[in-house]
């Protein structure tokens, strides 16, 4: 049985890389009116209290986007982030956090439309209540990693993946890695995201390679690292694997990661990555 609640974690230094990252891809993606079928293959809760006990067990978010918040130098891409989850917070305090399943929501225009996969039973029903009615959304209570599969390709043809697994699992590396691979062959035009944590080096290593021997072409990493790689104190860094990247996204991130490292890094020991792990 999965364990793994986002409520402890929303908002964390991962978060604000993932979603800066998202409304990137989305916003690149929209530029041209043809409709975008977006995928969640891990959707979690989608709306998150931050004042409630789950969020304040450990307060993640307070070194998140808690050190965003009140900022007034920005970069443009950090700048379209926050002002995304502010609106959710009308007051102006910031009691509410948004997951991945929400931002896209708020980006969607009519024409495009979004798939949910969340096996919790119990963040599925808060995923509902968070989404709402909306004809553009379809939550499906079920295994996003071996399902969405039938959903390539997108009558569409143009999508955004978004595959975030917990990673509670050993086999999540290996299984995503295959997943994407097998997401690939069917619909090799479309833009995946991948999230990653760096827990132990080593996963993401064996990761990286076996994409990188994959066939698939056009990877860019983009990785944020708050500490030094340790084998004792949990997730030091985490990062987006991006196949077929905007190819704005490198510039951007350029400008947005090192300043990341230097707002949301332990005491001066944050790092970024950017990689191409296979070129176009
Ligand atoms: C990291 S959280 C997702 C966070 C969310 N994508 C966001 O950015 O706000 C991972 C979620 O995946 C769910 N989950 C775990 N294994 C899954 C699977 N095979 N298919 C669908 N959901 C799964 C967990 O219950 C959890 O809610």
């Amino acid at each position: 049985m999965l364990s793994y609640r986002h409520a402890f974690h929303a908002g964390n230094f991962a978060d604000v890389l993932k979603h800066i990252i998202l409304i990137q891809l989305f916003e690149y993606l929209s530029k041209k009116d043809q409709p975008i079928c977006c995928i969640d293959t891990h959707a979690g809760a989608g709306d998150y209290v931050l004042d409630s006990a789950y969020a304040l067990k450990n307060s993640e978010f307070a070194s998140g986007i808690g050190r965003l918040w009140s900022r007034q130098d920005l970069p443009d891409a950090v700048a379209s982030y926050v002002e995304l989850i502010k609106r959710a917070n009308n007051n102006g305090k910031m009691t509410h956090y948004l997951g991945s399943p929400l931002i896209i929501q708020q980006l969607l225009r009519k024409q495009d439309r979004l798939c949910l996969y969340e096996l919790h039973s119990t963040e599925v029903d808060l995923l509902a209540t968070a989404i709402g009615r909306d004809k553009r959304v379809k939550i499906f209570h079920a295994d996003g990693l071996k399902n969405s599969l039938g959903l390539l390709p997108p009558q569409e043809r143009r999508g955004l993946i978004l595959i975030d697994p917990s990673y509670e699992l050993k086999t999540d590396y290996v299984d995503v890695a295959n997943t994407l691979c097998a997401m690939h062959k069917r619909f090799a035009t479309g833009t995946y995201a991948l999230w990653y944590p760096v827990v132990d080096r080593r996963r993401n290593q064996a990761l990286e390679r076996a994409l990188q021997t994959s066939g698939i072409k056009n990877i860019q990493l983009f990785e944020l690292g708050i500490a030094a790689d340790s084998d004792e104190y949990g997730m030091t860094a985490s990062g987006l694997i991006i196949i077929n990247p905007p190819w704005t996204l490198t510039t951007q991130m350029q400008t947005v990661l090192p300043w990341l490292v230097e707002v949301l890094g332990n005491n001066g020991a944050g790092s970024y990555r950017i990689q191409t792990l296979v070129a176009e």
